[in-house]
């Protein structure tokens, strides 16, 4: 086994809604190794979205904890999580959630702005070529297709070197062709910068393309394979 990049030990969470209590993760233990392409599949609600959502620091745990490379989320105060997430998280949703009255270039840098980073022009013109989206530097989103915006909102999770990058169905909404783009894009550029993958999707031909696959089932992991 490689480094382990991010461990999380018995980690558990419930929602509740009204008198329902719904179970969405159960004591759970995971390594996920560094430098590698995770899949994480599973039916829906079976706790994917949020076992991603407490692994990139969105949502607490209700037991256990998560460490990243070494340092524990349960340790940590709101304000210090937050500066973990920023500098060692980047996350990549379905829905894009690019800013429409900014361009790709824009939306690209935005994060690096916000941590009040100088933006690394060089590296910011590799990860869009890398993208294949250096032509679109000036485009707004409506101007885009979904492969695109998708390929966009990858680059900007990728801006400020995350450690790990964390996608949730980030390929859902694209179309066969333009889905395996995106996710064999994303694959390349990760590994050239040196960033671990954990990716949920619901298409079996993508997850064959992982490193490793995990498959959740109500709420526990009941399967890790090289395949599924
Ligand atoms: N915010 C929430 N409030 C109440 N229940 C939730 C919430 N988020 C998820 N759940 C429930 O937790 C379970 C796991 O959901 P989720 O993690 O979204 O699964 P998946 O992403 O695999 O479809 C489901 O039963 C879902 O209804
Ligand atoms: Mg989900």
């Amino acid at each position: 086994m490689g480094k382990i990049i991010l461990r999380a030990r018995g980690i558990f969470k419930n929602y509740r809604t009204g008198n329902r209590m719904v179970s969405a993760l159960k004591q759970m233990d995971l390594e996920i190794e560094e430098g590698l392409f995770y899949a994480v599949v599973g039916r829906s609600g079976s706790g994917k979205t949020t076992l991603l959502q407490v692994l990139s620091t969105q949502e607490d745990v209700d037991g256990g904890d998560i460490w990243l490379e070494g340092e524990a989320y349960g340790t940590l105060s709101t304000d210090r999580r937050a500066a973990l997430r920023r500098k060692k998280i980047g996350m990549v949703f379905q829905e894009y959630r690019l800013m429409t009255e900014l361009t790709v270039y824009e939306n690209i840098v935005l994060p690096a702005l916000l941590d009040g980073r100088n933006i690394e022009e060089a590296y910011i013109d590799n990860l869009m070529k890398s993208l294949e989206i250096e032509d679109l530097k000036e485009s707004y989103p409506h101007q885009l297709s979904g492969g695109e915006m998708q390929r966009t909102a990858i680059a900007r999770a990728m801006t400020n070197r995350p450690r790990i990058i964390f996608a949730d169905e980030p390929t859902g909404q694209l179309d066969e062709t333009s889905a395996f783009r995106v996710m064999k894009l994303l694959r390349e550029s990760s590994a050239m910068f040196g960033q671990t993958v954990v990716m949920v999707t619901h298409n079996k031909q993508i997850a064959q393309y992982a490193d490793k696959v995990l498959v959740l089932d109500r709420g526990a992991l009941v399967g890790r394979s090289e395949d599924e």
